[in-house]
């Protein structure tokens, strides 16, 4: 990948992740989307224009998919997808966990994946086929060899008090499986983790493109998994999402497959 994506992308991963930190707990004006439980800030809205506006200063044909603004520009073999704060929730309420996303796709394959956590500042970059890493350090998912002795994550949709199957029932059947099941809020740092063996495994029913795009290359590139809930290949535009270090993963599916029925 050419040098100019890369740094395109830490460049604006980071200066939007140092302004998040910068106004965090100082009460951002709250918003809803669709739901009581679906927030968005202005915090949000200043981010990505940050991030958009970096991306077209140096790529200004290229196409954007980002959270807040949906599509702009395009249509391009290059479509940059942009989650500017994952983790509004924390991020209203005053809790320091929260990241951005970058992650650039060329002809609908991801090549190129950044996150940024301003509270750690700890920038998370993949790029296809030369590996994940954490600074300096390359990243290599855990070789925990068993649902029983995983740490793992997962979060919750949205529409969590309308739908029905809303990941309680799994969450308990993980809970009582692993050695314990974390929901720290923000779906980038769980790949994130995953690819740097702090986690063991991830899952999630419901997300959007730009809460899998950088991470789910992450945690490839880390030598792990990642699949839909069947062990089939993600659909990136709706992602239902089982990622892990592979050597748990089918244990992972055969507990979802065992919820689901029931
Ligand atoms: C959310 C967070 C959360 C996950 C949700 C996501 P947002 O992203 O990643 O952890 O459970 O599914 O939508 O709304 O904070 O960008
Ligand atoms: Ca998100
Ligand atoms: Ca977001």
């Amino acid at each position: 990948m050419d040098e100019r994506y890369r740094s395109v992308a830490i460049d604006a991963a980071r200066r939007a992740g140092t302004l998040l930190r910068s106004e965090a707990g100082k009460h951002p004006q709250i918003s809803f989307k669709g739901s009581p439980t679906n927030l968005v800030t202005h915090m949000d809205r200043r981010a990505e224009a940050l991030i958009i506006e970096a991306i077209y200063a140096e790529f200004p044909t290229d196409a954007i998919l980002s959270e807040e603004r949906g599509t702009v520009g395009g249509p391009s073999s290059r479509r940059w997808i942009v989650d500017p704060l994952d983790g509004t929730t924390n991020y209203a309420h005053g809790v320091p966990v929260f990241c951005v996303s970058v992650a650039l796709e060329v002809d609908g394959q991801t090549r190129l994946g950044v996150a940024y956590d301003p509270n750690l500042d700890e920038c998370f970059l993949a790029e296809r086929g030369r590996g994940a890493w954490l600074g300096g350090e390359r990243l290599a998912v855990s070789e925990t060899p068993t649902l029983g002795e995983s740490l793992l994550a997962t979060g919750f949709p949205y529409s969590i008090r309308e739908i029905t199957r809303n990941n309680l029932a799994e969450f308990g059947a993980f809970s009582r499986r692993c050695q314990g099941v974390r929901r720290m809020g923000s779906a980038v740092l769980y790949f994130c983790y995953v690819a740097a063996g702090r986690l063991d495994g991830y899952w999630e029913l419901r997300l959007g493109p730009w809460d899998v795009a950088a991470g789910a290359l992450m945690v490839e590139e880390a030598g792990g998994r990642v699949t839909n809930l069947d062990g089939g290949p993600l659909d990136r535009e709706r992602p239902a999402v089982v990622a892990s270090n592979g050597r748990i993963h089918d244990e992972m599916l055969r507990v979802l497959k065992e919820v689901e029925a029931g």
